[in-house]
């Protein structure tokens, strides 16, 4: 029994988006991916920190649903920028189970235990002083905020690894309003995803303000799943 966790794995198995335009990193991505969960057991735990998939309807995201439903392991979501396909909760696991998939489950406002850990997370934001339209920044960060929030009290006091898509914090960039909730509640390990190619080099990771903050976009992984603890 593993946990693992990886994001952006930006499937398209069913509307045309050839990914390799964004380097030669990206060349047969899926097939890389399928291959590093092939050495998964179905006790394992993965959770899949955004991006998912391209579709931009359940119906048009399915077909990358069925490929993660058919590797090992149980499958744990957010919310990614990139995932149109995203409904509230009820709607999606009512299409999990209407097309008979049973290893995908969602974070979000809830959290999951795994051993004495609890595994929280939302998809987080991205603002700064020179976005165009503040007010609706600020209200989408405090949502975010508060999902993070809701997720962490539901962990009702156990030690918290936290997954997000935006990340909290990079070079030249933090997001207080995040940052806080990982200081505040007993946050081990920061997990996060968004950032690409040219983008990796600005990623922050190791410990900061006790947290221990680890990049996991999958082309930054090489497409290979990083494993967090038995
Ligand atoms: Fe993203
Ligand atoms: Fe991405």
């Amino acid at each position: 029994m593993g946990l693992y966790a990886i994001g952006d794995l930006h499937l398209s198995l069913s509307v045309n988006k050839p990914m390799d335009i964004f380097g030669e990193v990206w060349k047969d991505h899926t097939e890389k991916l399928r291959a590093s969960f092939s050495q998964l057991r179905d006790d394992d735990t993965i959770v899949l920190c955004g991006d998912t998939s391209w579709g931009i309807s359940l119906e048009e995201a399915l077909e990358d649903f069925r490929f993660l439903d058919r590797l090992p392991g149980r499958k744990i979501l957010l919310k990614g920028n990139h995932d149109y396909w995203w409904e509230t909760a009820a709607k999606m696991n009512a299409f999990f189970a209407e097309h008979e998939i049973h290893t995908l489950q969602l974070l979000h406002n809830n959290c999951f235990y795994y051993g004495n850990y609890a595994l929280c997370g939302t998809r987080g934001w991205f603002s700064d002083e020179e976005t165009p339209d503040m007010a609706h920044n600020r209200k989408v960060l405090n949502r975010e905020a508060m999902r993070l929030e809701t997720s962490m009290k539901a962990a009702g006091g156990r030690q918290i690894l936290c997954f997000l898509h935006y990340p909290p914090l990079y070079q030249g960039y933090a997001c207080p309003e995040i940052l806080e909730l990982l200081e505040r509640y007993p946050v081990k390990a920061c997990y996060y995803g968004h950032l690409h190619g040219p983008s990796h080099k600005r990623a922050i990771e190791g410990m900061h303000a006790g947290v221990d903050f680890s990049l996991i976009a999958a082309d930054y992984l090489r497409f290979q799943l990083k494993k967090i603890c038995e």
